[in-house]
């Protein structure tokens, strides 16, 4: 039998620990009742870091999750911390993690679970099934191009500058990966950027043809502007299969996808690195969702896609594709058992709390596992 796998959990801030409880559960309920065994740590990051340390993620972590098989991460982030500069705010570990790791292919999933199909602020008849993969480039663009920063002007005003900047190896991985995704799925994959206007993005438009042409002609690929996409996803969301896009497009796209699907609660992320020659990559896996430091400690945050998180964990990174639709499956059920946490209830379905869900899920998992 293999060696336990070594996780780094992190659940940071806000709600991040709340759901991080309801997925040791799960854990747990995998070490007991099946032969995938794991070993983990768990670390501050975020605010919580910086309120012991002064940094959002000291040396230590970052030795650790560069050691790690894999990365639970929670959420960071809370109002106590806006007013710290840039290089000290918990967002930094996130993207310090996503960075040094080398996590550039974003997996953020959108579903719509046949339960909550009527949760959606958008009809019935458009969401029905929806499942897209929305791919974002995570550790190149508008994020981290140089040159960046504050500076002062002669006149005594100031200028704020960001740089968009791509390179084709960093556009062709990331389009590898998504056309990879895409073969395993319906064969269509959507690229958008805004070639009209940046030369970033007709970079990526050409990278994306070119790679298609060399090796993935037997998909179907649509470039399409990010400004139509985003109408498009409101209008006829379910033409869509994977859509790769840039880190900051990336960013708006699947915070519309996840509205699609009725909530944000719901949806998880994977963000994987490349491939080392023994075969195997760093990868992070996290909520969609951020921090809600509104909700903290009330018991209505929902800790489903955190779990499902977890489940893509099994899948991408420890090969366990049965284990995975065990929990997806245990999901379904607690939705169509008419169980709902605060986020996604409505009148006639029965109102749980984030601690109720983590262990109605785990019966569930007792159910049809036997
Ligand atoms: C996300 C978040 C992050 C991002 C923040 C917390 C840095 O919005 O993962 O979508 O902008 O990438
Ligand atoms: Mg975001």
């Amino acid at each position: 039998m293999s060696a336990n796998k070594k996780i780094l959990m992190l659940p940071g801030d806000g709600i991040g620990p709340e759901v991080m409880q309801q997925t040791n559960r799960v854990i747990n309920w995998f070490d007991k009742n099946t032969e995938v065994g794991f070993d983990i740590e768990e670390e501050l990051v975020g605010g919580a870091s910086y309120d012991k340390y002064n940094t959002p993620i000291t040396d230590e972590v970052m030795e650790k999750a560069l050691n790690a098989d894999a990365i639970l991460f929670g959420a960071v982030g809370g109002p106590e911390y806006d007013d710290l500069s840039f290089d000290v705010k918990p967002e930094r570990a996130l993207l310090k993690l996503r960075k040094d790791l080398g996590l550039f292919a974003n997996l953020r999933p959108a579903i719509v679970f046949n339960a909550l199909a009527d949760a959606s602020s958008l009809k019935i008849e458009i969401v029905r099934g929806l499942d897209i993969m929305i791919l974002r480039e995570l550790t190149g663009g508008i994020y981290f191009g140089e040159p960046r920063g504050i500076e002062k002007l002669s006149d005594g005003t100031r200028r704020g500058i960001n740089t968009e900047v791509y390179s084709t190896k960093e556009i062709r991985r990331v389009g590898e990966v998504g056309f990879e995704l895409a073969s395993k799925r319906k064969g269509i994959v959507h690229s958008v950027e805004k070639a009209n206007v940046m030369e970033s993005g007709l970079l990526w438009r050409e990278e994306m043809q070119y790679l298609y042409e060399e090796k993935f002609d037997h998909l179907k690929l649509s470039h399409m502007y990010a400004d139509n996409c985003a109408m498009q996803l409101v209008k006829d969301p379910r033409q869509f299969d994977v859509i790769v896009t840039t880190n900051l497009f990336g960013d708006l796209l699947s915070d519309i996808s996840a509205a699609l699907t009725g909530s944000l609660g719901m949806l998880p992320s994977a963000s994987l690195g490349e491939y080392n020659k023994q075969g195997i990559r760093k990868s992070l896996y996290e909520p969609v969702h951020g921090s809600a430091p509104d909700i903290r400690g009330t018991g209505k945050a929902n800790p489903i896609a955190m779990i499902l998180s977890f489940a893509m964990m099994l899948r991408y990174s420890l090969d366990r594709n049965k284990e995975a639709d065990l929990i997806k499956k245990a999901v379904g059920l607690v939705l169509k058992d008419g169980l709902r946490t605060a986020d996604i209830f409505q009148s006639g379905k029965t109102l749980v709390s984030t601690e109720k869900m983590g262990e109605e899920i785990c019966n569930r998992l007792d159910r049809i596992a036997n």
